[in-house]
């Protein structure tokens, strides 16, 4: 079977792409290949000279902005600012198994950076998409666990891969509770969720200790950083249903070609989904801009 890539991206032009967490990693060649396929492309940076650095290497039609998702301030400010429509939204800024550290909005990091950022920028922007919001999530979601009364880890001992998984968790069950909402409200906007398996990214440089060690010594068993950004280009272009969870065709789901797979029942769960949106819109201050479906 033919296996799609970057070069099977449809031709893009007139479409106005956002890519959060665009001057590294998985997000720096999506945004390289949305814009090489025609998009206009929106590298939503924290720190602007990387994300100008990046986008010089860029071909076609890029514009960059700065945005730090952990901080609701510049969410804010952001989608505020924000004219126009968004055809594809890609949630894909994120952090991984930091130390405990709270922003100055009193939120966890990871938490912040991986789900409420992503929660308050995606409904502050929905009225300007037309076409999806992708949500980058990961495989480790299914090791995480909802719990809506202590999303800040105040009330547990912190645990820096568990905090990890849960925002993934929390995000992918927000991706697809925001996919049953806008069914239900008859908009044609779908919600998908992403993940690369494994890709070796700065966010897996760290991992063990030992900077480089992962990475170095699993090359061989895991996606590099291009095949780790094909799950997110597919889900941004294909015609495939909302609600999708688009991963690697390989084993576990680690490496390969893009697929639609499954995500795990905890983030399919709507009864979940509907408690942990409605603790994160009080947490996040971000009012409801969709309705619990039915
Ligand atoms: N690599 C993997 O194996 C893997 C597996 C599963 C899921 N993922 C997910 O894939 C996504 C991309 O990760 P990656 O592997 O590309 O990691 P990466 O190489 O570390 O890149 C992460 C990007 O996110 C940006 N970022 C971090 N915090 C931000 C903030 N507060 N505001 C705006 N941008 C911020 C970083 O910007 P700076 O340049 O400013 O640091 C960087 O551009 C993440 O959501 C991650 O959880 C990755």
């Amino acid at each position: 079977m033919t296996k799609w890539t970057a070069a099977d991206l449809p031709e893009l032009t007139g479409r106005t792409a956002v890519v959060t967490g665009a001057s590294g990693g998985l997000g720096l060649i999506t945004a390289g290949e949305l814009a090489r396929a025609g998009a206009r492309v929106v590298l939503a940076v924290r720190t602007v000279s990387r994300g100008e650095q990046a986008a010089l290497a860029m071909s076609g039609r890029t514009e960059v902005r700065q945005l730090d998702v952990a901080s609701l301030e510049s969410v804010r400010r952001f989608a505020g600012e924000w004219t126009g429509d968004i055809d594809i939204l890609i949630n894909n800024a994120g952090i991984m198994q930091v130390p405990l550290a709270y922003t100055a909005d009193g939120l966890e990091s990871q938490a912040a950076t991986n789900y409420f950022g992503p929660f308050t920028l995606t409904n502050l922007l929905l009225p300007h998409v037309t076409d999806r919001v992708i949500t980058v999530s990961s495989q480790l979601h299914r090791r995480g666990h909802v719990r809506p009364g202590d999303l800040n880890w105040k009330a547990r001992r912190y645990h820096a891969t568990a905090a990890y998984c849960d925002s993934k968790l929390d995000a992918t069950v927000f991706a697809l509770e925001l996919n049953r909402r806008l069914a239900a409200s008859g908009s044609p906007v779908r919600s998908i969720v992403a993940h690369p398996g494994i890709a070796t990214t700065n966010l897996t440089a760290h991992v063990g200790g030992v900077p480089g060690l992962v990475n170095r010594a699993m090359r061989f068993m895991v996606n590099d950083a291009e095949h780790g950004a094909l799950p997110i280009l597919y889900a941004a272009s294909q015609d495939i249903p909302g609600g999708s969870y688009v991963g690697p065709d390989g084993p576990g789901s680690i490496k390969g070609y893009p697929a639609v797979r499954k995500p795990s029942r905890a983030a399919s769960d709507p009864d979940n989904a509907r408690v942990l949106w409605d603790a994160t819109a009080e947490l996040t201050g971000t009012g409801a801009q969709l309705p619990a479906a039915a």
